[in-house]
C-alpha cells in the first residue's frame, strides 16, 4: 500500500510524509528539487524513525513515472509537485502551464496506465479570484486573476472530466487557503529559496535577523485594521486533512466519485494581527512599513470550512499561537533553513 507523494521534498509535501508514515502507511517520494532539497526527507526519517525512498524525478518524465509507480507497487498518489509563485507566474506563464498543467497531465496519464486511480491534489483558493461573499464556500465561482491560479484551475477541470470518463477514478481537489506553521519538532519547515513573497516566512526572517523590515501591503482595505486579511491554517491540520480525504476516497460511490473541499479554518486575520501574535510567540519586535497595495491582492479571503467538515470528517485544530510559535521553533533551530 505505497502512496506516492510528489513534490514530497518541498514544504507541505514533507509533512505529508510524516502524517502519512505515522498513519502506518508506505510512501515513495518523486521530486526534482527544483524548490527544496533532500535535507527535509532525511529529517522526516529522523521524525518517523521510517525510511522513505526518495527517486529525483521530474513529473512531466512520464516513463521515470510509470517505473516509479511499479516499482514501488502504488495504489494511489497525492500530487504536491508544481510551482507556486504568483508574480514568477505572470513573468514566466509558459513555465506555470508546463509544470503544473503539462506535468499533472502526465502523471494522471501514467497512473491510468496502470490503473491506480487514486488521487488528491493540491489546489488552492487562487482559484476563487476576488471573493464575492465570506466565507468563501466551494460553490463561489472560480476566476483567478493569475496564470498560477488559472494552471489550477485547468487542472480541477482536467480532474472533473477524468472522474467522469472512468468511475474507477477517485479524486479529491483540496483548495488550502494559506499554510503556515511547521512540525513541533521544529525539523522540518517551509524554507524558501529566494527572497518570501509570503507574509509568514518574511515575518519569521525579520524575527530571525535575516531581514530589517516588513512591508505592509495596504492599510487602506476596508477590514477591521485597514490590512489585508488572510485565512492562515496550520501545515500539520492541512496535512491531517490528506490523510482524511484519501481515507474518504474509498468510500465514495461509483457515481460521485470525485470532490472539492477546502482546507482552511474559517478565521481571517489581518497582517498587523499577525505581527503581533508572532512578536508574542517570538518575543522580538517585528518592524514594519505601509507601502501601497500589492497588485492582485484581494482585501479579505477566508474559508467556509463545514463541506470539508461533512466530506472529510475534518477541522483544522491548532489556534494561531501554535502557528505562530511553531513558526518560530523551527526558523530558531535553522535560520538559513535546510542550507546549514
Ligand atoms: P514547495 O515548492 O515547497 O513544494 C513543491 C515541491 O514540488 C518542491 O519540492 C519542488 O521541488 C517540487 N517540484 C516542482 N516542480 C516539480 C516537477 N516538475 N517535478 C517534480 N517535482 C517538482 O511548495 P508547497 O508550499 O509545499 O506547495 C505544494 C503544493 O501546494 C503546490 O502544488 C502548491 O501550488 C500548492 N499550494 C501551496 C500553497 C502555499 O501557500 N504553500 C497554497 C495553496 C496551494
Ligand atoms: C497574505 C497577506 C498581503 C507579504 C498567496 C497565493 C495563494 C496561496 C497562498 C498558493 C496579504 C500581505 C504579504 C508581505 C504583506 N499560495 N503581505 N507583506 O496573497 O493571500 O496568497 O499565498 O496557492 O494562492 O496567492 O498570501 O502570504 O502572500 O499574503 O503585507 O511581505 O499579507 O498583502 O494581505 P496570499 P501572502
Amino acid at each position: 500500500m505505497t502512496i506516492l507523494i510528489t513534490g514530497g521534498a518541498g514544504y507541505i509535501g514533507s509533512h505529508c510524509c510524516v502524517t502519512f508514515l505515522e498513519a502506518g502507511h508506505d510512501v515513495v517520494v518523486v521530486d526534482n528539487l527544483a524548490n527544496s532539497s533532500e535535507e527535509s526527507l532525511k529529517r522526516v526519517e529522523r521524525i518517523t524513525g521510517r525510511t522513505v525512498p526518495f527517486e529525483p524525478v521530474d513529473i512531466r518524465d512520464q516513463q521515470e513515472l510509470e517505473r516509479v509507480l511499479r516499482q514501488y507497487e502504488c495504489t494511489g498518489a497525492v500530487h504536491f509537485a508544481g510551482a507556486k509563485i504568483v508574480g514568477e507566474s505572470i513573468t514566466n506563464p509558459l513555465s506555470y502551464y508546463d509544470n503544473n498543467v503539462v506535468g499533472t497531465q502526465r502523471l494522471l496519464s501514467a497512473m491510468d496506465k496502470l490503473e491506480i486511480r487514486n488521487v488528491i491534489f493540491s489546489s488552492s483558493a487562487n482559484v476563487y479570484g476576488p471573493p464575492s461573499m465570506l466565507p468563501v464556500t466551494e460553490s463561489h465561482p472560480t476566476g483567478p486573476l493569475s496564470p498560477y491560479g488559472r494552471t489550477k484551475a485547468i487542472v480541477e477541470t482536467m480532474l472533473s472530466d477524468l472522474a467522469a470518463s472512468n468511475p474507477a477514478w477517485r479524486i479529491a481537489m483540496l483548495r488550502y487557503f494559506n499554510p503556515v506553521g511547521a512540525h513541533e519538532s521544529g525539523l522540518i519547515g517551509e524554507d524558501p529559496q529566494d527572497v518570501p513573497t509570503n507574509l509568514m516566512p518574511y515575518i519569521a526572517q525579520v524575527a530571525v535577523g535575516r531581514r530589517e523590515q516588513l512591508t505592509v501591503y495596504g492599510n487602506d482595505y476596508e477590514t477591521r485594521d485597514g490590512t489585508g486579511v488572510r485565512d492562515y491554517i496550520h501545515v500539520v491540520d492541512l496535512v491531517e486533512g490528506h490523510l482524511k480525504a484519501y481515507e474518504a476516497l474509498k468510500a465514495l460511490p461509483d457515481d460521485r466519485n470525485c470532490f472539492t473541499v477546502n482546507l482552511g479554518t474559517g478565521t481571517g486575520y489581518s497582517v498587523l494581527e499577525m505581527v503581533r501574535a508572532f512578536e508574542r510567540a517570538s518575543n522580538k519586535e517585528i518592524p514594519y512599513t505601509i507601502a501601497p497595495r500589492r497588485d492582485g491582492d484581494v482585501a479579505e479571503c477566508y474559508a467556509d470550512t463545514e463541506l470539508a467538515a461533512r466530506t472529510i470528517d475534518w477541522r483544522a485544530k491548532r489556534d494561531l499561537t501554535a502557528m505562530c510559535h511553531d513558526t518560530w521553533n523551527w526558523i530558531c533551530k535553522n535560520p538559513r533553513g535546510y542550507g546549514e
